[in-house]
């Protein structure tokens, strides 16, 4: 069987300052190092999973302009395949504009692009390698009919579901049914459930919730204080590595792409979330989103206690 991973999904230019602290409305703040590079959640999690050492197909739309170049010259340089990513001759390329605070901590505004404009034929016209895939990693900014249309071919090719569900927004139980691992963060599964999250016993609570709707497996990453893995009968509260925080941009996108690679790899749930984890931490110890993915060695040494 083909391991290989898709990831469908978007793909931004990120714009980032570099900030003491994010700035209140109204407020100008001076001072900030500016960087650009290349980022979007869905090509965050296609990079992040190659490097982990995953056969990657992306699903994704971008401009043709400079800015699609470039986040396919990246792709290419990273091993993945492009076949599927498509250039959109009307919409821009997707750009997102971030603040990093001193303490690693970040806001996000998104101009979408031609992300808008995956649509579900793009998606059918992959049928084939997503049916043919050891796992498919979605997330949600891209169209949802689209995230959709692709969540349906996997599961009726019994194909194993990541569902990140971020940005947050509602989700309705036939598509969280579906999914085999769902990760939302604190706010996204604040956003999913109506369950206040400060802490793990939070997140049980909100990952019951989940299973009720049809979810699988909830894994709820809760940032430094590690990630809550709910099954069907299990509940582990995996840790997260302790590391200096440069920027938090895309720790969740390399948490996905990990965990896919290691579930492709055919790891068990406590051993993947640990691998996703330790990818995660490293990035965090890193500036932007693509540049912050770290390569497979890197994982396995600090896994080993080597970094
Ligand atoms: O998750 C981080 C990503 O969110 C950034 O790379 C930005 O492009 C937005 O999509």
């Amino acid at each position: 069987m083909d391991r290989r991973i898709v990831v469908v999904g978007s793909s931004n230019t990120d714009m980032i300052i570099q900030v003491e602290r994010i700035p209140r409305p109204g407020e100008t703040i001076l001072g900030g190092r500016f960087t650009i590079a290349s980022g979007g959640k869905g090509a965050n999690q296609a990079v992040a999973a190659a490097r982990a050492g995953g056969r990657v197909t992306f699903i994704a739309r971008v401009g043709e302009d400079m800015f699609g170049d470039q986040a396919v010259r990246g792709f290419l340089a990273d091993g993945i395949d492009v076949t599927y990513v498509g250039r959109d001759k009307q919409a821009a390329s997707g750009v997102a504009l971030i603040f990093v605070a001193a303490d690693g901590e970040n806001s996000i505004g998104v101009a979408s692009g031609a992300n808008a404009s995956l649509s579900p034929a793009e998606i059918s016209a992959a049928a084939e390698i997503i049916g043919s895939a050891a796992v498919l990693v979605t997330q949600l900014e891209t169209p949802l009919e689209t995230v959709r249309a692709a969540v349906e071919i996997a599961s009726s090719w019994d194909v194993p579901v990541i569902l990140n569900p971020a940005p947050a927004r509602p989700l309705d139980d036939d598509l969280l049914k579906l999914v085999t691992v769902l990760t939302p963060n604190e706010t996204e599964a604040e956003l999913l459930t109506g369950v206040k999250i400060a802490g793990p016993a939070d997140a049980e609570r909100a990952a019951e919730v989940l299973h009720g709707r049809g979810v699988r497996t909830v894994i709820v990453t809760l940032g430094s204080a590690g990630a809550l893995v709910c099954g069907p009968d299990s509940r582990s509260l995996v840790p997260a590595f302790p590391v200096q925080p440069v920027d938090t941009t895309a720790a969740g996108d390399v948490f996905n792409g990990a965990l896919a690679t290691a579930m492709a790899e055919g790891k068990a749930l406590p051993e993947a979330v640990r691998f996703a984890a330790a990818a995660a931490a490293i990035s965090v110890t890193r500036l932007g989103a693509q540049p912050s993915a770290p390569k497979r060695e890197e994982i396995d040494a600090l896994l080993a206690g080597r970094h």
